[in-house]
């Protein structure tokens, strides 16, 4: 088996997925005709034609347009499943899934149903394909304060389903320390904070996210690495990076996967793991993440069990779950041989 396989067939966790952002253009097009909503693209390969991004913005430009087709909470299940038999595939047998309640709710849809039929979808993933999730919902950092807050009103009546607050959308003039107060409601009502921060945002950003929101996890950090005393810091503190290759290289991140920087955050003792982010539009899911930065940085068994081992440490599981998990993986680790 070489290291591509070894990854793989792993047991593994996804912590860093936005559901919207696993819609395949062939089930984009399937709903948009059930729902009677017409799409700027008149055919499946149009539409991935459409994929190339020079920037996060190009992406969610698209990412924002393609959500549309979303209206029923059916049209929510049939998404949020869709994803998870697919991550089924690349066992991932624990995934942390963000959702973005403002980009349904400011077109009408309710609250309830996005969220209703997601949560449907988790329940009968662990039913079925023994996959147990937690659901994160983001706020979309290009609206404002008040809008998160409205949103975060909205979500009172269901908060047994929903188990971390997230930051997501556009970055770059959009600080972490706009969604103070309403990441302080989320941590007192005892829930897992997390943002994203230093994907294309200043290392300052990162700092923001951990100084002022409290957060748990940061999703990317790549731009943490331009400061050293925050290396320092995220290492000292064992802060896990939810880190997605493959979205790096599409949105121009990087310019080439062999710059990727999963390797530099491994040896500077930094918690990096691997995710999709927006599977449909950057390429490719889990094991496609794993086995492109394996293949361009010629990643050793070592570095690619850290990974492994840091998407169930990283995770929001009970230390008993995470032992379990990672006793999973440890049983297939010492069966394995690359
Ligand atoms: N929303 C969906 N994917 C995102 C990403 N990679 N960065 C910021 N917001 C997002
Ligand atoms: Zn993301």
């Amino acid at each position: 088996m070489n290291l591509i396989e070894l990854a793989a067939n792993a047991p593994k966790a996804e912590l860093h997925l936005h559901i919207e952002g696993s819609f395949e253009p062939e089930l984009m097009f399937a709903m948009a005709r059930r729902n009677g909503v017409k799409l700027p693209f008149a055919s499946v390969e149009e539409i991935r034609k459409a994929y190339n991004f020079s920037n996060l913005q190009e992406f969610l430009d698209i990412y924002y347009q393609g959500m549309s087709v979303l209206l029923y909470s059916q049209d929510f299940y049939d998404l949020t499943w869709a994803y998870l038999q697919r991550a089924a595939e690349d066992n991932v047998i624990h995934t942390e899934i963000f959702f973005d309640p403002q980009g349904h709710t400011e077109r009408g849809v309710k609250f309830s149903d996005v969220i209703g039929g997601i949560s449907r979808a988790l329940a009968d993933a662990k039913q079925k394909l023994g996959i147990s999730s937690k659901l994160i919902m983001c706020f979309l950092r290009h609206l404002s304060e008040e809008d998160a807050l409205s949103t975060w009103e909205e979500a009172q009546p269901f908060l047994s389903l929903i188990d971390g607050v997230g930051l997501d959308s556009s970055e770059v003039g959009h600080p972490p320390s706009k969604f103070k107060n309403v990441f302080t409601l989320a941590r007192q009502a005892g829930l897992h904070l997390v943002a994203h921060a230093g994907e294309e945002g200043p290392p300052e950003y990162v700092w923001q996210a951990l100084d002022e929101l409290q957060v748990e996890r940061i999703d990317h950090g790549n731009r943490a690495l331009e400061d050293r005393k925050l290396v320092k810091h995220l290492a000292d503190s064992g802060m896990c990076l939810t880190v997605c290759p493959l979205s790096n290289l599409k949105l121009c991140v990087i310019d080439d996967m062999s710059k990727h920087p999963i390797r530099k955050m491994l040896d500077a003792g930094l918690k990096p793991m691997l995710n999709s982010d927006d599977p449909s539009y950057f390429g490719g899911y889990v094991n496609d993440n794993y086995a492109a930065v394996i293949t361009a940085l010629n990643l050793t068994r070592d570095e690619v069990t850290a990974l492994l081992i840091n998407s169930f440490t990283g995770s929001f599981l009970s230390a008993e779950q995470k032992a379990d998990a990672l006793e999973k993986l440890n049983s297939y680790l010492t069966r394995s041989t690359a």
